[in-house]
């Protein structure tokens, strides 16, 4: 995957699943029940101590997985997460440092925006590909709608309260490439190691754009 883009990455399906895992015994398993549904690129956030043993242990042995690394914030993680195997990266903000870091460590990113400020340094840097973050609070599909006026060439993944009730609202837009969402794997199904549900849900997510 080492030519991978940020639009690929979007592009590949309706839905980026965010996977928090505290257990990295999950790990597997779980890619496994996401792959089974449809869906390969997998944004597991550096949000627990177990994360980046997560990635490693995907990119290793799910090969149909394409794992990347949610919660960047800084260069050291984008080292981190290059070193676990992450194929791409998701920041919840943007600097332009952490665009320099992604560049000197070769990985796609897509930074996190809210404000047409942030678009424009994101823009800047070359991101054309972005994700709207947080989707709901920050605006929704109507600060979407505006976007795409002077922001008519950027590509958003929204994502902070998208579920399957608004989901297909938000990939109607133009402007809207794919969403993303922690609803594809509850935390009570990991824990209760049900992996059937979490296959279920990634499937029924593929059809959200069918
Ligand atoms: C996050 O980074 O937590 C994502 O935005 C997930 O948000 P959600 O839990 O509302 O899907």
């Amino acid at each position: 995957m080492r030519s991978l883009t940020a639009l690929q990455v979007m592009q590949d399906a309706p839905v980026i699943p965010v996977i928090v895992l505290d257990h990295v015994q999950d790990a597997v398993p779980l890619a496994r029940a996401l792959v089974a549904g449809g869906l390969r690129m997998l944004e597991i956030t550096l949000r627990t101590p177990q994360a980046l043993a997560c990635i490693e242990a995907i990119a290793r042995e799910v090969p149909q997985a394409v794992p990347g690394a949610g919660t960047v914030r800084n260069s050291a993680d984008v080292q981190a997460a290059q070193q676990a195997g992450a194929c791409f990266l998701v920041s919840p903000g943007y600097t332009s440092t952490l665009g320099q870091a992604a560049r000197t460590y070769g990985l796609p990113l897509l930074p996190g925006v809210a404000t047409g400020s942030e678009i424009m340094t994101a823009l800047d840097d070359g991101h054309t590909v972005l994700k709207f973050f947080p989707a709901l609070a920050a605006g929704g599909t109507a600060l979407l709608k505006a976007w795409s006026g002077p922001f008519a060439d950027v590509r958003f993944c929204p994502t902070g309260g998208i579920s399957p009730q608004n989901a297909r609202d938000f990939l109607a837009l133009p402007n809207v490439t794919c969403v993303g969402g922690s609803w594809l794997t509850p935390a009570q199904a990991i824990a209760e190691r049900n992996w059937d549900v979490i296959t279920r849900l990634a499937a029924q997510a593929v059809q959200l754009r069918a």
